[in-house]
């Protein structure tokens, strides 16, 4: 059975009391949830060491990281790599987010060294496509994201594969309260995991996780997931306040 999850992207936001304000308040109100559902807090990496101190013991709520470096270790100021993530306890690193690919020109050759480096030190990929408005309003979504998945992760192995979970945001609906509806949703959904399909065999596909991000809130959430193919979200704003998280945490626990 393939896993659900929710996972916060904080993005830019909170400083480290608000943050660790934050994950105390999400844990007060954190329901049950069964084993194959899961959550992600993937703060900035100042507040990482800080984060998993609080996530110690949980096994539904694990640490993301949001971006690492593309090689291993030397000479790169400000750069952090995977295997110092990995030696703060980071489970997930979410790539390729859009926010990346566009104002810090991170292109797919990065991207897919990126993927290797998060692989190698045995942490899962949270990987990252979608489209801007001018490609939907164009029709050709489809085979724009699946370029961005063929030069992103195309070059692993079935069993690297499975350390990867996918994330669509179509770019026109990232904070801009412009959900994709939920049939948008589960016609790209259905449509990558097609594509995995057919490079890496039925069983892959069907067992990878497909998140949706973009708007997703409380009162859109349970429709989003009740989608055959949407399993759970990649949440930005709606996860900076812990009732509105928590809302959409319901939504997946209710499943
Ligand atoms: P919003 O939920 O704020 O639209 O952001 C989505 C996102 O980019 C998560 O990575």
């Amino acid at each position: 059975m393939r896993k659900k999850i929710v996972a916060g992207n904080w993005k830019m936001n909170l400083d480290l009391n608000e943050g660790a304000e934050l994950v105390n308040d999400i844990f007060k109100g954190l329901p049950v949830l069964s084993e194959h559902k899961q959550v992600v807090i993937a703060p900035p990496y100042l507040h990482l060491t800080q984060t998993a101190a609080q996530l110690t013991g949980m096994i539904d709520v694990q640490l993301g990281a949001q971006n690492c470096y593309s090689e291993s270790a030397g000479a790169f100021t400000g750069e952090v790599s995977a295997a110092m993530l990995k030696s703060a306890e980071v489970a997930f690193v979410i790539i390729g987010h859009s926010e990346r690919r566009e104002y810090f020109r991170e292109d797919s050759a990065m991207l897919a060294k990126k993927v290797n480096q998060v692989l190698i030190n045995d942490m899962k990929v949270i990987f990252c496509c979608g489209e801007p408005l001018e490609i939907r309003d164009a029709g050709t979504q489809n085979t724009y994201v699946e370029t961005q998945i063929n030069e992103g992760i195309f070059h692993l192995g079935e069993a690297q594969l499975q350390n990867v979970v996918i994330a669509y945001e179509p770019i026109w609906a990232i904070g801009t309260g412009r959900t994709a509806t939920s049939a948008q949703a589960q016609d790209m959904h259905a449509h990558i995991r097609g594509v995995i399909a057919a490079k890496y065999g039925k069983d892959v596909a069907e067992n990878m996780t497909i998140l949706y991000g973009g708007s997703c809130k409380p009162s859109n959430a349970a429709e989003l997931f009740a989608c055959a193919d949407v399993d759970g979200g990649l949440i930005g704003g709606a996860s900076l306040k812990a009732s509105e998280f928590l809302g959409i945490i319901e939504a997946m626990a209710d499943l």
